[in-house]
């Protein structure tokens, strides 16, 4: 299947950023959220990073116009009745995502791909709950999404060749290198991504060094872009905590335990750069 339209449910860091990639690769867009400032507030930020790269003359000003042209905004899932494929990154809760799911299973076309960009939930679980778990399929991407390169393809127990095929090509098509992954918990990059940062927090808890040093340590010592703390103040400390928790049930192994400073902050809602305040304070950016 040739992909035109699809729909991105969700339009905070992730959506946003998916919603730009594809329509920067001449793909509709319909770009969905509960509330119409949520989608407003995500086309704000999509503007801005284009408009960003035509500053850079990484971008012209037709193709920044045509981009922004493709995408629709939406807040009702019926707006799925004519796309391709869906891509659903809303919060990570099984709950909300199970409700979403079994809309979109109501509403999109018979052929349509229901993909989630969840990072961590069991897509077989989600699949199941839709009368097409053989469309059902993973497609995990990573922040910022403009930026990074992988999608990790993750298939239920019951996706299809096909469907895997045509997400992987639609993946190639947005500019972004696909790798086959099984479902299992935390998936392959979080799986050992998110351990490494549960432990440099465990650094900050247990004295070993104050976040600064950390993040100078794994920079310095280990040429890595950014340091783990300032990286989960990215990604964003619920989602770490939510990855953690999902390792530690689904292998029921202790090395997986969440640091206790992690699970306090959170429950303080200092969630990381997008509540302002995490490990570090973003409240004068
Ligand atoms: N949106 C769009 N573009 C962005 C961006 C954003 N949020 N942040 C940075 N960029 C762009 C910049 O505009 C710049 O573009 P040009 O090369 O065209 O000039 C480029 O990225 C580099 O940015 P900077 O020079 O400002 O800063 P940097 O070189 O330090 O790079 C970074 C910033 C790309 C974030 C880099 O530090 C990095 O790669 N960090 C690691 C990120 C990472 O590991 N992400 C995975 C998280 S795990 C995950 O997402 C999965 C999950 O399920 C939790």
């Amino acid at each position: 299947m040739d992909v035109k339209k699809i729909m991105v449910v969700g339009a905070g860091q992730m959506g946003g950023g998916v919603a730009q990639v594809a329509a920067q690769a001449g793909i509709t867009v319909v770009l969905n959220d509960i509330k119409t400032e949520f989608v407003e507030r995500g086309l704000g930020i999509i503007t801005k990073n284009l408009e960003r790269s035509v500053a850079k003359g990484k971008l012209s000003e037709e193709d920044k116009n045509a981009a922004l042209g493709r995408i629709i905004k939406s807040t009702s899932l019926e707006d799925a009745s004519d796309v391709d494929v869906v891509i659903e990154a809303a919060v990570e809760n099984m709950a909300i995502k199970a409700e979403i799911f079994k809309t979109l299973d109501k509403v999109a076309p018979a052929h349509a791909i229901l993909s989630t960009n969840t990072s961590s939930l069991p897509i077989t679980e989600i699949a199941a709950v839709t009368g097409r778990p053989s469309q059902v399929i993973g497609m995990h991407f990573f922040n910022p999404v403009p930026v990074m390169k992988l999608v990790e393809i993750i298939r239920g127990i019951a996706t299809s060749d096909e469907v895997y095929k045509t997400i992987e090509a639609l993946t190639q098509k947005i500019n972004k290198v696909p790798v086959e992954i099984n479902d299992s918990p935390g998936f392959a990059v979080n799986r050992m991504l998110i351990p490494m940062i549960n432990e440099a927090i465990f650094c900050v808890y247990e004295g070993v060094g104050t976040p600064e040093a950390i993040d100078s340590v794994m920079k310095f010592g280990a040429n890595h872009p950014m340091g783990p703390i300032a990286l989960a103040d990215l990604i964003g400390l619920d989602t770490c905590l939510a990855i953690m928790d999902v390792l530690y049930d689904g292998f029921g192994d202790p090395k997986y335990r969440a640091c206790p400073l992690l699970r306090k902050m959170v429950k303080a809602g200092w969630l990381g750069q997008k509540t302002g305040r995490g490990f570090y304070d973003y409240s004068k950016k």
